[in-house]
């Protein structure tokens, strides 16, 4: 007995010491663009990926992971949780060299007693375009892909968007009953080709390795063109009145027939970014609602057919647009009919409108109690003023995602869904040649795939705080600053998301408690996440 006790022992010893110096992760393979000002991307092919897993902290210690402009990406490094001495801890966060101190330094005090919302989690969208571009890779290739997302030795994703029917991130604009013309009942409903070969077996690749239950949302960008009032797939249109149930319909026979490919919607939006349609100018798939007519059909049509259905539990997310037409459109679903509101579980948010600052969202989430705010979309390039839609290795996107990012949800969002999670090198296909940036990118032809700063972005809070980690306060305790963001994890341990955008090293101070605190080092434009057992 005593021997097999040793040698079981024996084995954990090896095995997790061999994880607490990260024996398991293979680095990056770094390239370098050879475009002036870039940071390094990661190759990945058939033969060999990077991965990163995240190390358990012991008793009072961290595990910081820190990715630079530099070109470090998840770096480990460990660290001690130190006892302060009674002095020191009176005169914490005060200074004799307030001048120096004030670029150099920045200290704060987490207070894991205060909590807010709780996370659902972080993923990226299976768009056509995504999943096809995914498709071109050998089987190998693909599985580095997976994993890298969703997998355990990845940034573990937990959230998918995707679209009903085409987007603009589709090789062609279509809907899933084109014909025959005004059929309110869907009688010729079917998904389409690229449901069954791209967008449906990528879902269920990610589903394989997933290390948690993956929430998919799922919107609409344009219903069949008879529906709407410019018979178009874009352009300034709404929907016709008649087709307001069928509309409703539309929407539960998707979660019908995704169901029987046993892919779960966990939430519907009332209609991807419904502003589109109302401005003149827009050149891709959408529809337009005047809130007041949202409020009625959600309230008459959506609300009652989801919660009359066997899918009773879907989420419906309303606004599905920039953070700025919140307030327009709750405001005129209200006025449309008051019951919609009751119907709305949540409200989805877009990045694009992210120059009103994030205060914004608080603001709503105390206007609109109950209701979930979840980031639906984003990505860099989309702007008629982006001279590059993709800027391969850009340092500057992953800064600004993370920033917003820790905006958000600083402001009560309770996940951050990024738009297409891979493209091709020109940033499509998309149909309506509305190019932009992604996380990775594809190149088909030599299967091999890069991943890019926003990738390990994106992984600096989707990999280190899992669903139901609640976000915690964090008080500044210096003149000087960095970004932050706190969670206390569902096993309680401390994640904290810190961003260095200066060009200088930071030292930060976090005390997380009255005696205890860790120094960490942030090095010149540094994202770092620090897990720590306290
Ligand atoms: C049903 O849809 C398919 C395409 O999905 C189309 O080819 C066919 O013509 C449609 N049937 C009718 C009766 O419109
Ligand atoms: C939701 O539907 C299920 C059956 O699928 C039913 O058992 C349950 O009572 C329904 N819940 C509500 C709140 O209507």
């Amino acid at each position: 007995m005593i021997n097999k006790h040793l040698s079981i022992f024996l084995v954990k010893a090896v095995f997790l010491s061999s994880f607490s110096i990260g024996k398991c992760d293979q680095p990056c393979s770094a390239r370098d663009v050879g475009i002036e000002g870039r940071s390094i991307v990661c190759v990945c092919n058939a033969a060999y990926c990077d991965t990163i897993t995240r190390d358990e902290p012991a008793w009072n210690t961290y595990v910081a992971y820190t990715s630079t402009r530099d070109g470090k990406r998840f770096e480990k490094s460990t660290g001690p949780i130190r006892f302060l001495t009674n002095a020191k801890a009176r005169n914490y966060g005060r200074s004799e060299k307030t001048q120096t101190r004030f670029a150099n330094e920045a200290s704060y005090r987490i207070n894991s007693n205060t909590r807010y919302q709780k996370v659902e989690g972080f993923g990226g969208s299976v768009t056509d375009a995504a999943s096809i571009n995914w498709r071109k890779l050998s089987d190998s290739t693909q599985r580095h892909f997976i994993n890298s997302y969703f997998g355990k030795e990845g940034i573990e994703y937990n959230m998918i968007r995707v679209p009903i029917g085409g987007a603009d991130f589709s090789t062609h604009p279509y809907t899933y009953n084109e014909s025959p013309w005004n059929d309110k009942t869907l009688s010729n409903y079917s998904l389409s080709a690229e449901d069954y070969f791209y967008k449906l077996p990528m879902i269920k690749q990610a589903q394989e390795v997933s290390t948690d239950e993956i929430k998919v949302t799922a919107s609409t960008w344009s219903p069949p063109v008879w529906m709407k009032t410019n018979q178009a797939i874009t352009g300034f249109a709404q929907l016709k009145p008649e087709f307001y149930q069928t509309y409703a319909d539309y929407h539960l026979r998707f979660i019908e027939e995704y169901d029987k490919a046993e892919v779960k919607i966990w939430a519907i939006t009332t209609t991807n970014e419904p502003i589109n349609g109302i401005v003149p100018f827009v050149d891709f798939n959408s529809l337009g609602w005047l809130p007041s007519d949202l409020g009625r059909w959600v309230a008459r049509n959506l609300g009652p057919t989801i919660r009359n259905s066997r899918f009773n539990d879907t989420l419906i997310l309303a606004v599905d647009d920039q953070r700025y037409l919140v307030d327009i459109y709750l405001g005129g679903m209200a006025l449309g009919d008051p019951k919609s509101l009751d119907y709305i579980d949540g409200i989805a948010l877009h990045y694009y409108g992210n120059f009103i600052p994030a205060g914004i969202l608080s603001n709503i989430q105390s206007r609109y109690p109950g209701k979930i705010l979840l980031s639906t979309e984003a990505c860099e390039g989309p702007m008629p003023w982006d001279i590059m839609q993709v800027k391969i290795g850009s340092w500057e996107r992953a800064q600004r995602y993370t920033r917003h990012i820790i905006d958000d949800l600083n402001n009560f969002v309770v996940g951050w869904i990024d738009w297409n999670l891979c493209l091709d090198e020109n940033g499509g296909p998309n149909w309506a040649h509305n190019y932009v940036d992604a996380p990775i990118l594809v190149y088909g032809d030599r299967d091999e795939f890069i991943k890019q700063p926003i990738f390990y972005a994106m992984g600096h809070f989707s990999k280190f705080i899992p669903r139901g980690s609640q976000r915690v306060e964090v008080m500044r305790t210096s003149l000087g600053h960095v970004h932050n963001a706190a969670f206390i994890t569902p096993q309680g341990n401390i994640v904290m998301v810190l961003q260095n955008l200066n060009q200088h090293e930071v030292q930060v101070n976090v005390a997380l408690s009255l005696l205890r605190s860790a120094q960490i080092t942030m090095e010149p434009e540094s994202i770092k996440t620090i897990e720590f057992n306290v």
